[in-house]
């Protein structure tokens, strides 16, 4: 078995690397501040999930190319006057698209500078880290554009509740990277130029664990969130059994 995980695949919108057992994925429009086009969702999705089921893979980080992390959606993917199928469509992919970050099961780190707005924001809180640098804006511009905030709600409301979420969602101001952390979207901030180092050592950690226990502790992590306490104090009961814990 190598001991460098492989990933062959070449992407349009994306750029993947691997070193050792961490698999950078780096959006990659820079000119357009890395804004979430149909094509890079689709690549995006479809190059973690080959790295979800990876043996090799331990540990996923996502970055962004140029000044920004992720400007959101693709404005010019949206037609002047789309019509509900096309609506329907559009919100249904990005549906899909965060259904699938919140069933990988692989550690994801975040690697945030300038802009992260509306589904850059959502994709940088579905990972389990986010390191920012000082330079972050977070923010969902969504409703000010006339958009309800459709795909990007539900996972900003699990995850830091819904006052703030409201302020965010609703007020629509954009916020620095300290104000994130004080919400909890994100755990670290750092200089810019020490991002990807503190990202890579982060990674480093983890990738150097026992990759089946930060595996199955991340998976638990992912679906005790969503349970009752004593669920799921049951579900740690199980992995624990299952991973032969207490031979
Ligand atoms: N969709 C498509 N293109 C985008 C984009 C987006 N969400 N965000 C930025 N871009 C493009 C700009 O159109 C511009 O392209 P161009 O040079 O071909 O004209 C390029 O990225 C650089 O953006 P620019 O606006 O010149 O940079 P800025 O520093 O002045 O402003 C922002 C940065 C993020 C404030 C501004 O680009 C913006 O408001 N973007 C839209 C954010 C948004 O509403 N996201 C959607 C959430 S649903």
């Amino acid at each position: 078995m190598a001991d460098t995980a492989a990933e062959t695949t070449s992407y349009e919108t994306i750029t993947v690397r691997n070193e050792g057992a961490i698999r950078y994925f780096t959006l990659n429009r820079p000119d357009k501040l890395n804004a979430m086009s149909q094509l890079l969702s689709d690549e995006l999705s479809a190059a973690l999930k080959a790295a979800d089921q990876d043996p090799q893979v331990a540990v996923m980080v996502i970055a962004g190319e140029g000044r920004a992390f992720c400007a959101g959606a693709d404005l010019s993917d949206m037609g002047e006057s789309p019509s509900s199928r096309e609506i329907a469509g559009s919100i249904n992919h990005s549906i899909a698209f965060y259904q699938q970050m919140v069933t990988l099961n692989t550690p994801m780190i975040a690697a945030v500078q300038g802009y992260a707005l509306g589904g850059g924001c959502n994709l940088a809180i579905s990972c389990d880290m986010v390191v920012a640098a000082d330079n972050a804006v977070f923010g969902y511009p969504e409703v000010k554009l006339g958009m309800p905030a459709a795909g990007v709600s539900p996972p900003l409301v699990h995850q830091i509740g819904r006052k703030a979420a409201f302020e965010l969602l609703v007020l629509c101001e954009n916020i620095d990277a300290q104000k994130a952390l004080e919400f909890g979207m994100i755990n670290r901030i750092v200089a810019p130029d020490q991002l990807m180092t503190t990202v890579t050592e982060i990674a480093q950690t983890l990738a150097g664990y026992d990759h089946d226990a930060l595996w199955l502790t991340k998976q638990l992590i992912r679906r005790c969130a969503d349970m009752s306490l004593p669920d799921a104090l049951e579900l740690g009961r199980d992995i624990g059994l299952s991973a032969g814990m207490y031979k």
